[in-house]
């Protein structure tokens, strides 16, 4: 009996990928809503739409992680990426001016896994230094899929012609990308002193 349990946890892990698809898919049915991504302009609209979910989802969450941080450089550093996520909203509004589409009317359902995780965190630990390393690792997979995100949109964009709006992603991609820097830079002596405690 004890066997058929560990075969039953392994094949539900097995499934855990594909979870957010099942979700999306379910809620797609529920909601009566159409497949409407049929070109690659359509992808590109869809895309945009994901990432302003994923910047909304990043704004609301970013003070509850900027108040449990310990270290006052890491603290300052979060502080000044989510002024610079405020600016990224603004940019992909303007996206949404430039090609006549709302930004709004998604879930971006991997950011908010994404961000369950980083929650997960702060209940796991306590205010402290190996919080600090475990808030950096949770924050970085948030600028990775974000980095995932902006890459492929603006690819899309230059394809179809959109030159502007593929500036426009790539200075968010530039900014992603050095706040990941930044946040490795600062694992860097976070992760040590977290070693020294431990
Ligand atoms: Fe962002």
């Amino acid at each position: 009996m004890g066997a058929g349990v560990v075969e039953s946890d392994f094949e539900f892990v097995q499934l855990l990928p594909v979870v957010p698809y099942l979700i999306t898919r379910k809620l797609i049915q529920m909601t009566g809503e159409k497949m409407s991504v049929g070109t690659l302009e359509e992808l590109l609209i869809d895309e945009l739409k994901d990432l302003y979910s994923a910047e909304k989802q990043i704004i609301r969450a970013l003070p509850k992680i900027i108040k449990a941080v310990s270290s006052p450089e890491l603290q300052e550093g979060l502080s000044n990426h989510l002024e610079e996520t405020k600016g990224q909203v603004s940019r992909l509004e303007k996206m949404g001016e430039i090609l006549s589409k709302k930004m709004t009317g998604k879930t971006c359902v991997g950011m908010k896994g994404v961000l369950e995780e980083g929650s997960e965190v702060l209940e796991d630990t306590e205010k402290g230094i190996v919080r600090d390393a475990a808030l950096i690792s949770a924050c970085q997979r948030v600028e990775h899929y974000e980095m995932a995100g902006y890459g492929s949109a603006r690819d899309f964009a230059k394809l179809l012609g959109q030159n502007e709006v593929a500036a426009l992603l790539e200075e968010t991609l530039a900014e992603e990308k050095n706040a990941d820097k930044t946040l490795t830079a600062a694992s860097k002596q976070i992760n040590a002193q977290a070693k020294q405690e431990g």
